[in-house]
């Protein structure tokens, strides 16, 4: 009778853990149309959250057949387009390219970005990007990106975070992993906050653009998978 308790738990189990893991994204109070430029490693990954949250959202490559059958598994609130069509589409815009392709991004959707709330991931890396990366890692990117995005309503987000655990562990107990967040712009700043939440994480706003230099590549916070507070302490927030 025991053994075949222990075998009909054992069966039930998988079926226990997805219906827990679907019921667990829970959806979000606020809606948004976001827009995704660059849906890589991690534009992938946040589509993926976004999506089993409620937001529209439009997927974008510069090959959008190639992004077909990600959006079917997604549903039916994901489309796919050209980067053209994210900037238009969203009133958020997801940008996560490689960090060299970024002027040319905000020269050539500089229309469609305009006023628009943009989240940039991009990170400076001199192999893949070139002298610019080199300058860039100087400065901060807080301050590149803002010169490479006039216009628009930045947010340094989801930059110091590796993509496997942005994918594998939203909604992590007993606690979130933590976002670092920068923005001049504090309501910009309030819908930054707003979606990495409902992608399972903790925000952490850090503070202006200029301060995001403090959670770029190779501070002590940087992919070190730490919870909110962890980061308030390491970066002295209080
Ligand atoms: N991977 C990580 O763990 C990680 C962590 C934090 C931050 N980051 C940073 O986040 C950014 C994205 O990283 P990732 O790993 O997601 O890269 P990825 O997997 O290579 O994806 C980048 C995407 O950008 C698109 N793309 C490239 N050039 C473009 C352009 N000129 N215009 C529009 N789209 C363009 C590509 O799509 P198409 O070729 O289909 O157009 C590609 O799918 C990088 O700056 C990276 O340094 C990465």
């Amino acid at each position: 009778m025991k053994s075949l308790l222990v075998t009909l738990f054992a069966a039930l189990l998988p079926l226990t853990s997805l219906a827990a893991d679907t019921a667990a994204v829970p959806k979000t109070a606020h809606p948004m149309k976001i827009g995704i430029i660059g849906t890589g490693e991690i534009g992938g990954a946040l589509a993926r959250h976004w999506a089993a949250a409620g937001h529209q959202l439009l997927i974008s490559s510069r090959h959008p057949e190639q992004l077909q059958a990600l959006a079917r598994e997604l549903g039916p609130n994901v489309q796919t387009g050209t980067p053209r069509e994210a900037a238009a589409f969203g009133d958020v815009v997801m940008l996560a390219v490689p960090y060299g392709s970024t002027p040319q991004v905000g020269r050539d959707y500089a229309a469609e970005l305009k006023c628009k709330v943009v989240l940039d991931a991009g990170n400076p890396y001199p192999s893949r990007d070139g002298e610019m990366a080199v300058r860039d890692r100087q400065r901060g990117t807080g301050v590149a990106s803002a010169e490479y995005l006039p216009g628009t309503r930045l947010v340094r987000a989801f930059n110091a975070i590796n993509s496997g655990p942005l994918e594998r562990q939203a909604f992590e107990k007993p606690e979130r992993l933590g976002i670092p967040l920068a923005a001049d712009d504090p309501a910009a700043m309030k819908i930054a906050e707003q979606l990495v939440s409902d992608a399972g994480f903790d925000p952490v706003p850090v503070g202006k653009l200029s301060r995001a230099r403090e959670f770029d590549y190779g501070t002590p916070v940087y992919v070190r998978g730490m919870t909110a507070a962890e980061l308030r302490k390491a970066l002295g927030i209080k």
